[in-house]
C-alpha cells in the first residue's frame, strides 16, 4: 500500500498541526481495512475490536457494499430532495418492511437522526397529543450519549462534553437509567411528549440495563401516551446479537433512530423510522437535509441492510457474544486487573479495576495495540470490545488469545 509518511510519528504530527485536538486517538495510522482487519501505514495487520465505533459491523470494505457504492458513484450521487431520485423510493421500501414502520425520514449523521426524532416527537406532542405550545419535554437518563450537537449536549450529563458550552436546549427532564420507579414518577408530568433511550448504554461503557426494563418503560410510556423513542444508533443493525436491541423485549419503539452501520462505513447515513400518525404531522419544508435520501447513500444503505440479514449477522454477533463473555470471564478470573465482563452479543466492554480517571485503560489499550488488537478505552476504566459481526470462532478464539496475553503480562 503506498503512503504518503514514512513514520507514524509524522502522519500523526501533520494532523495534530493542523487539525482541532478534540480527539485523543490511540497512536495508529492506518490505511487499508478488510473485514475484520485494519492495515497500519507499515503494513502490520491487527484485529478491529472497535469496528469504527460500530459503523463497520459488515466489516471493513464490505464487496458487495463497496460494489454498490462504485455502480451508483458513477451514475447520479446528489439531486437533493428538491427533486426526486430513483433510488430513495426502493431504499425506503427496504427499510420500512424490514422494521416493520409506515415511514423512514433519512438523515446524515447518528447525532441527526437524534434531532430528528425529537422534532418529530414535539410536532406530534403539539398537533396530536395537545401539549400547548412549546411546553413539551422529554425525558432521557443519566449518562445518555448520542453526539455533541448543541441538543444532544442539552441532555448530556457528562461534564467533559457539556461544560463551557451553554446555554442549553430546554425542554428536557433527565432521570436515572435502568430505574422504572424514576421513569413512573417523571411520566406523571402531562407535558412529557418522549422517551429517548439507548437500549443498552453505549459510550457511557456498555451498561446493560435489566431485563425487562425496555418492555415495562415502553408499557409506561403507552399508559401515558408518551412517545418511546429508541436510539439504536449504536446497538442497532445486528450488533448486539439481534437485528434492534429492542427485539430481546418484543418493543416495537414509536419511533427508532439508526445510523452507524446502515452505510457498512461507508459514509454518513443515518434513518429515523416510525407510523404515518407520527411521521406525517411534518409538512414540506419543517425538517430536512441536502444530503439525507440522496442516491449514493440509498443505494450502499440497502446494500448494508441486505448483507446484515444474507449472512445472518445478528445470529453470528449473538453467539460470538457469547464465546467472548465466557471466555473473557474466565480470563477476569485469573488476575485482579479486571473487575467485570458485559455486554450483549458483539457490543461488549471490560471494566478494569482502576478509578476511572486512571491511565491503566488507555495503557492497556496500547499494549493491546502493540500486540495487533486495536480497542479504545471509555472513561478511564472501561475497554470496548466490539469487533465487525462478520468474525468466525477461529478468529475470535485468536484475538481473545492476544488479549489474554496482554492482560495477564501487563
Ligand atoms: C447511541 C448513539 N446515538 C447517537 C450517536 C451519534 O452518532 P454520530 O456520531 O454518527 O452523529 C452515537 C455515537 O456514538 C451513539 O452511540
Amino acid at each position: 500500500m503506498t503512503t504518503f509518511f514514512n513514520t507514524t510519528e509524522e502522519s500523526i504530527a501533520l494532523e495534530s498541526k493542523h487539525s482541532a485536538h478534540n480527539y485523543h486517538p490511540i497512536p495508529v495510522v492506518l490505511n487499508r481495512g478488510e473485514g475484520i482487519y485494519v492495515w497500519d501505514i507499515h503494513g502490520k495487520r491487527y484485529f478491529d475490536f472497535l469496528s469504527a465505533y460500530s459503523a463497520v459491523n459488515q466489516g471493513h470494505c464490505h464487496p458487495k457494499i463497496i460494489q454498490s457504492l462504485i455502480d451508483q458513484a458513477k451514475k447520479i450521487t446528489l439531486t437533493s430532495r428538491a427533486f426526486y431520485n430513483d433510488v430513495f423510493g426502493i431504499y425506503a421500501e427496504c427499510i420500512t418492511k424490514l422494521f416493520q414502520y409506515d415511514k423512514v425520514l433519512p438523515m446524515n449523521t447518528g447525532v441527526e437522526g437524534g434531532e430528528t426524532a425529537i422534532k418529530l416527537c414535539r410536532k406530534w406532542a403539539y398537533t396530536v397529543k395537545g401539549i400547548p405550545e412549546n411546553k413539551a419535554k422529554i425525558i432521557f437518563c443519566q449518562n445518555n450519549f448520542w453526539g455533541r450537537t448543541l441538543a444532544a449536549i442539552s441532555s448530556s450529563t457528562d461534564p467533559s462534553s457539556k461544560n463551557h458550552f451553554g446555554p442549553y436546549m430546554p425542554g428536557y427532564e433527565i432521570i436515572p437509567y435502568n430505574d422504572l420507579d424514576a421513569l413512573e414518577n417523571s411520566l406523571k408530568d402531562p407535558h412529557i411528549a418522549g422517551f429517548m433511550v439507548e437500549p443498552i448504554q453505549g459510550e457511557a461503557g456498555v451498561i446493560v440495563p435489566k431485563d425487562g426494563y425496555l418492555k415495562k418503560a415502553f408499557e409506561l410510556c403507552k399508559e401515558r401516551n408518551v412517545l418511546f423513542i429508541a436510539d439504536e444508533v449504536q446497538t442497532g443493525l445486528a450488533r448486539t446479537g439481534k437485528l434492534l436491541a429492542c427485539d430481546y423485549e418484543g418493543v416495537h419503539p414509536d419511533i427508532l433512530i439508526l445510523g452507524k452501520a446502515l452505510s457498512g462505513g461507508t459514509l454518513p447515513v443515518s434513518a429515523v423510522l416510525s407510523n404515518n400518525e407520527i411521521m406525517l404531522t411534518l409538512k414540506p419544508g419543517q425538517h430536512g437535509s441536502t444530503f439525507g435520501g440522496n442516491p449514493l447513500a440509498c443505494a450502499v444503505a440497502r446494500t448494508a441492510l441486505q448483507v446484515i440479514v444474507e449472512e445472518n449477522l445478528a445470529e453470528n454477533s449473538f453467539k460470538m457474544g457469547s464465546i467472548f463473555r465466557e471466555k473473557m470471564t474466565a480470563i477476569c478470573q485469573k488476575t485482579d486487573l479486571i473487575e467485570s465482563v458485559r455486554g450483549k452479543g458483539l457490543l461488549n466492554a471490560i471494566v478494569i479495576n482502576d478509578s476511572t480517571d486512571s491511565e491503566t485503560a488507555w495503557n492497556l489499550c496500547l499494549a493491546l495495540k502493540d500486540n495487533g488488537v486495536l480497542a479504545k478505552q471509555t472513561h478511564g476504566n472501561i475497554i470496548r470490545f466490539a469487533p465487525p459481526l462478520v468474525i468466525r470462532e477461529d478468529e475470535l478464539n485468536e484475538a481473545i488469545q492476544i488479549i489474554e496475553d496482554t492482560i495477564l503480562r501487563f
